[in-house]
């Protein structure tokens, strides 16, 4: 059965609001960024304000390699969020993605509540969205309104498994999703994106979406924002004790950030967005250094959205200076040879890096 409107309205307030009262981060998992050393440049025979952090991804000018990941959208308070991300985007020259669309197709006040973000950044590069899931239920034109409705750069296909599996509600029912994504990538006419939701994407998956046509890989992977964790705590709300368990045994599950990035950039050519627990600028650099194209946060500039747009650009405007310092002291002068400075790998990613060598094997 298709989820009606009003229930997956009621999900999303509660995903915003356990978000912010719970922890739902990872708890033992991190995202292994922590095993990537920059090496230190003391003689970088660079000013800091020749530092240029611009960037281009899928062919639109970034002022940073930074993207506010896909939240919200459909209710009244996520209109208001999605309104204060797409000013701060629109101030600081980078993209923001929209949360799940499916209900603003039967709603006109819910489609406002997303298309408030093109009102908000007219120039931003904007991300729609949509989750594999749902692909079966919807038509090509019904694809081309979402996109429409936020005038989008690109479409974010999500691909969740382990949260339709802990959702109480949930439709584990993933057969089918990459003949749709293949379908969409040919026929949709924007560029698609295929991201996870903080599992992180393989190289075998990785591989088959480049086979599929995808423009980008955004790898979401372990090390942030938990939706098992979310899900665990929506279902222990409905004393529903199973769906809870299974949720603080998946708590920590899928590929640490690092790891995934190693894993898709030897795998595929495609260009890569590294989210799933990316904090600081320093984190951002150590991405970019991985191989990823541009960046992605979602939790952390959650609280300030609901505030105001000053909170949200104060955050990512902090993230960028400590992205520019951090070139600063590898050398960087660009991005571009940010992806190149030499660093150390080691501990677990280690062994993540000397597997991703090894043969894929189906
Ligand atoms: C409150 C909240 C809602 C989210 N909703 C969506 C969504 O609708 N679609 C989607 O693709 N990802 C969604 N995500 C996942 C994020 O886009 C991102 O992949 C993930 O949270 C990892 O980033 P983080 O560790 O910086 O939070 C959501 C994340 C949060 C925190």
């Amino acid at each position: 059965m298709p989820k009606k409107t009003s229930q997956i309205e009621d999900r999303k307030l509660d995903g915003i609001q356990i978000t912010l009262k719970e922890n739902v981060q990872a708890r033992g998992a991190t995202t292994l960024l922590e095993d990537v050393t920059l090496i230190n440049n003391s003689l970088p025979e660079l000013n800091l304000e020749d530092i240029n952090t611009e960037t281009t991804f899928l062919n639109h000018k970034f002022s940073a390699p930074l993207l506010i990941e896909a939240m919200t959208g459909g209710t009244k308070e996520a209109g208001k969020i999605n309104g204060n991300l797409a000013t701060a985007a629109e101030a600081l020259g980078l993209g923001m993605g929209v949360g799940s669309q499916r209900a603003a197709l039967d709603s006109e006040a819910a489609a406002e509540t997303y298309s408030i973000a093109r009102k908000n950044a007219p120039n931003a590069f904007l991300v729609a969205n949509i989750g594999g899931a749902q692909l079966r239920d919807l038509k090509i034109e019904e694809i081309r309104r979402l996109i429409d409705m936020i005038k989008a750069d690109a479409l974010a296909i999500h691909l969740n498994p382990l949260q339709e599996l802990v959702q109480p509600e949930g439709e584990p029912r993933f057969r089918g999703v990459w003949d749709r994504i293949s379908q969409i990538s040919r026929e949709v006419g924007t560029p698609v994106i295929v991201k996870e939701v903080g599992c992180g994407i393989s190289r075998e998956v990785a591989t088959k979406l480049e086979i599929a046509g995808v423009s980008a890989i955004d790898v979401a992977g372990v090390g942030g924002t938990s939706w098992a964790a979310v899900e665990h705590f929506r279902a222990l709300k409905r004393n529903l004790s199973e769906k809870a368990l299974l949720g603080e045994l998946f708590w920590d599950w899928g590929i640490p950030t690092a790891a995934s990035i190693i894993e898709v950039k030897k795998a595929v050519r495609l260009p890569i967005v590294a989210s799933g627990g990316v904090r600081t600028g320093l984190d951002m650099a150590k991405c970019i250094a991985l191989g990823a194209s541009i960046t992605g946060m979602a939790q952390p500039v959650l609280a300030a959205a609901m505030e105001s747009d000053k909170g949200v650009a104060g955050y990512l405007q902090r993230a960028v200076d400590q992205l520019k310092a951090t070139m600063l002291v590898t050398g960087a002068r660009d991005i571009k040879a940010l992806g190149k400075v030499r660093y150390l790998v080691t501990g677990r990613l280690s062994d993540w890096k000397k597997m991703s060598q090894e043969e894929i094997r189906y």
